[in-house]
């Protein structure tokens, strides 16, 4: 088992990719806190993951609720080992519909909120001294921008550029910072976009999602489960050397 005797947090673990990753790093032999927004189905999934794992209530986007959730994670399981910064939000509109409430919901969750929890784990991981790992979040959107998906984009371009500051700052203390660009992946989340789809391009629910799995190179839409070998690999001592990266998995659809 390769994660044995360490503690991960997975922010957004209650569902979607962050959920597979907190049940793959279970099956590795991680203690995990789900640490969600949503505390009853993080704590239903965290009886589902085994392991020891518990759930957290967290919002990215406080302060005090970040610091709580860490505090919580020393006092239960001795520190943190692992981070995984999942959490996120969704929301499209063309250029000229762009609202400020929306801009500012997006960014303060995918990016601030990103940046402090890294922020909050990498302290105390300095303060313990043993190191650690930090897996961000990215996205293929963050590669390139998409006419009706602007702000997301830009939050997940913000993700790879962040990932790449904090790997080169925190790599003195032995922490790697790294990250995942998944594709696009049939989770909840993709329900929405489905949906926002639908109205801003008049199609048929569902049409959208049919499409985009239709033309990724392997042949289908992710699943969460897929991006668990990365993020094991991420959070393992086989990755040491690997240092501000973001990998793409998603299916061939993005080369960088
Ligand atoms: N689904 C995709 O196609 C896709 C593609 C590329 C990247 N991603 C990224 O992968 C990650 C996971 O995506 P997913 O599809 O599993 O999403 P999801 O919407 O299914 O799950 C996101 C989780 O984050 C939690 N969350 C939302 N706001 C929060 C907050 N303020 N504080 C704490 N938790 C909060 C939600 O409760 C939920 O459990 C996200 O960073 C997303 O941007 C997803």
């Amino acid at each position: 088992m390769r994660l044995e005797h360490k503690t991960a947090i997975v922010t957004g673990g209650a569902r979607g990719i962050g959920r597979a990753i907190a049940e793959g790093f279970a099956r590795e032999g991680a203690r995990v806190c789900i640490a969600d927004i949503d505390e009853d189905v993080a704590r239903a999934t965290a009886r589902e993951t085994g392991g020891g794992a518990f759930a957290a209530h967290l919002d990215v986007t406080r302060m005090d609720s970040i610091n709580r959730m860490i505090g919580e994670v020393e006092t239960k399981a001795g520190g943190v080992d692992i981070l995984v910064n999942n959490a996120a939000i969704f929301d499209m509109a063309p250029i000229e519909e762009i609202t400020e409430k929306s801009y500012d919901r997006i960014f303060t969750v995918n990016v601030k909120g990103l940046l402090f929890t890294l922020q909050a784990a990498a302290k105390s991981m300095i303060k313990r001294g043993k190191g650690g790992k930090i897996i961000n979040m990215a996205s293929q959107a963050g590669r390139r921008g998409e006419a009706l998906v602007a702000v997301y984009c830009a939050s997940k371009a913000a993700v790879i550029s962040l990932t790449q500051s904090s790997g080169l700052g925190l790599i003195k203390h032995r922490i790697n910072v790294n990250g995942i660009a998944p594709g696009v992946v049939d989770t909840p989340m993709w329900d929405e976009v489905d949906a926002l789809f639908a109205k801003y391009e008049g199609r048929p629910p569902g049409e959208k999602k049919r499409l985009v799995g239709e033309g990724v190179p392997f042949g289908r839409m992710g699943k969460p489960e897929d991006h668990v070998g990365c993020a094991i690999f991420l959070a393992s001592a086989e990755s040491d050397y690997v240092v501000a990266q973001t990998f793409n998995v998603d299916g061939g659809q993005w080369m960088s």
